[in-house]
């Protein structure tokens, strides 16, 4: 009983605090003393100790994979927001090969030749678009690939992930021929090249890079060519309109971007979700609940006040690389039209904040390449919806996917913010951006 009337009591002071300091929409400038709001509601909080987010590419090593743990735990608010990269790769590999099983099956079943075995060698051959040979999701999605098709050779208990340049003779020591068995019928599965989509200025997961590519394959080897896998969709999409498209050669994708989902109607083979409408509002939402100085779970594991909440099915919380993961989906000819807008909220988390009890705070965050296709046409755009839902003030800055200099030029002025959200260019960099916070 007694308990029950100190808590009673307690909610009762803190409702009469909330309320003094609930009209006070100023931000950390102001020395608005409403200290009840969180740690961050004062203009004494050093930049130090503001909360901070990465999200998208994870502070790692960039050869070894060896995450960057003292960039995770800059301090006690600091948290990563990704995806889960080898359940989203061991996807990606599963939808390549059902979809070249069932189809030598379909052929079968007509009494045709096998269709997608272009130039009848037996032999099912595909190109690998790499996204960045340093960042993890990319290796993960390279290695999820060839072993599911069996073209992958270990070295150190992993899957090599290194491009191999050409390999339409089988010869490769990177990788190596697969095999397929469908009816008692054995075809080779051969990757018969694979790139770095690099470009000239240094920019990585560039689709014009991939596009490029695909017409230097295609010219010396395109009836070879039966399929087509790439690290995202962005490169995806670009051998898809540059070539595939017209020689009715499934690509496949990652990402779930909106113009890749539709594509699938006209003959893309395929695409991940990495749940982008939940990472985006993970990512705004653990900087939230820091200035709000209420536990880090609030309308993630455990429903706010507006009855927000993620069920267990859409993502996972490492503590110990104080990570968050949102879950992966197949997206095929079968369920895409479930998909199409890659920009839509997850329902479950799309209710408005209170701007009296969660007031509006001020946010520096940036995306690592505004050219990117994925972080421009999908991240961005759900990130604008929950900042207004989470009355969150962003400022977005985008940088050129080449220097972290060309964004840290930008963040001149950290002590006008509340919080801070960043997108490494390169995942080895962290200290380029925690120097900045002191
Ligand atoms: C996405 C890519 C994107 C990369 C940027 C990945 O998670 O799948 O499309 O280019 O992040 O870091
Ligand atoms: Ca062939």
């Amino acid at each position: 009983m007694k308990k029950a009337l100190a808590l009673a009591l307690a909610t009762v002071m803190m409702l009469g605090l909330v309320a003094c300091g609930g009209g006070d929409e100023s931000t950390s400038q102001s020395g608005n003393t409403s200290g009840s709001q969180g740690d961050t509601s004062t203009a004494t909080v050093a930049n130090k100790d503001k909360p901070l987010v990465w999200f998208n590419r994870q502070p790692s090593n960039s050869s070894t994979g060896e995450l960057d743990m003292e960039a995770l735990t800059f301090n006690d608010d600091t948290y990563y927001v990704g995806f889960d990269a080898n359940q989203g790769a061991e996807l990606q590999g599963q939808m390549i090969l059902d979809y070249i099983t069932s189809s030598i099956q379909a052929s079968i079943d007509a009494g045709e030749e096998i269709t997608i075995d272009r130039n009848n060698d037996g032999i099912i051959g595909y190109v690998l678009a790499i996204g960045d040979i340093g960042h993890n999701d990319s290796i993960a999605r390279t290695r999820g690939v060839r072993s599911a098709l069996g073209t992958g050779v270990e070295v150190d208990g992993a899957i090599n992930s290194d491009p191999i340049g050409t390999n339409t003779d089988g010869t490769s020591t990177i990788v190596k021929d697969g095999e397929i068995t469908v009816n008692g019928t054995t075809y080779i599965v051969r990757e018969l090249a694979s790139q770095e989509m690099k470009n000239s200025a240094g920019a990585t997961w560039d689709a014009g890079t991939a596009g490029n590519a695909i017409n230097t394959w295609s010219a010396s080897f395109g009836d070879q060519i039966d399929v087509i896998a790439s690290n995202n969709d962005g490169m995806g999409m670009a051998m898809f309109t540059g070539w595939s498209q017209a020689n009715g050669v499934p690509t496949f994708g990652y990402d779930a971007n909106s113009d890749a989902v539709a594509a699938i109607a006209d003959g893309y083979g395929g695409t991940i979700s990495q749940h982008a409408d939940v990472q985006a509002y993970l990512t705004l939402r653990v900087l939230r609940n820091a200035l709000d100085g209420v536990d880090v779970d609030t309308g993630i594991g455990t429903a706010d006040d507006a009855g927000n909440v993620l069920s267990e099915d859409v993502y996972k919380y490492v503590d110990e690389e104080r990570s968050y993961y949102a879950l992966n989906v197949a997206v095929t000819a079968e369920n895409y039209e479930d998909f199409l807008d890659s920009t839509v909220t997850y329902a479950p988390v799309s209710y408005q904040l209170d701007a009296e009890t969660h007031p509006t705070k001020n946010v520096w965050l940036n995306i690592y390449n505004a050219a990117d296709n994925f972080l421009g046409s999908t991240y961005q755009p759900l990130l604008q919806k929950y900042d207004d839902l989470l009355n969150l003030k962003v400022e977005y800055i985008g940088g050129d996917g080449q220097t972290e200099g060309n964004i840290t030029n930008r963040l001149s002025n950290p002590d006008a913010y509340d919080a801070f959200a960043i997108n490494m260019v390169k995942t080895d960099n962290a200290a380029s951006y925690t120097t900045l916070l002191g």
